[in-house]
């Protein structure tokens, strides 16, 4: 299939809680692959299966340092520190972006497409993205978390 469309912040589907995966067959691949295209044809350090249009839990990360990961399934079993910095999502305005709190180091657990378990763990930037990504698997917008930001940046 290739680049998928990207549903914006008005679609039901992005306030749907997603369903687990339960069948790590051929589509799922197939869907991560798409994902995959679709972020970086976006410019995108993540993106979530609901903004394809696919309400299940995927989640794909990428960024600079820590590379790319697929996760089905994930969870946070860690964090610890904040962090307030601006964020942005491709299913809302991309030009827009706005502050939100996130933990600065998070552990993360899931699956790859195969079903092997997967550990990866983010700092920075890398927290951010997987917090944001879970986020959307629960229908969370980063626009349903705004804060102020940080005295030193008003
Ligand atoms: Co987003």
């Amino acid at each position: 299939m290739g680049i998928r469309n990207i549903f914006k912040e008005e679609d039901p589907i992005l306030r749907r809680r997603a369903r687990e995966v339960i069948t790590f067959d051929e589509r799922l691949g197939l869907l991560i692959d798409d994902m995959i295209e679709t972020m970086r044809k976006a410019e995108g350090v993540g993106l979530a299966a609901p903004q394809v249009g696919i309400s299940r839990r995927v989640i794909i990360v990428e960024t600079k340092e820590g590379g790319l990961v697929e996760l089905v399934n994930p969870v946070i079993y860690e964090k610890s520190g904040k962090q307030i910095g601006p964020e942005g999502c491709l299913s809302v305005d991309p030009s827009k972006t706005g502050y939100v709190e996130r933990p600065m180091f998070v552990k993360v657990k899931g699956y790859d497409r195969n079903g092997k378990e997967i550990l990866a763990e983010g700092e920075g930037l890398r927290a951010r993205a997987f917090c944001h990504e879970i986020d959307h698997l629960d229908g969370i917008l980063y626009i349903d978390k705004l804060c102020q930001p940080p005295k030193s940046e008003e």
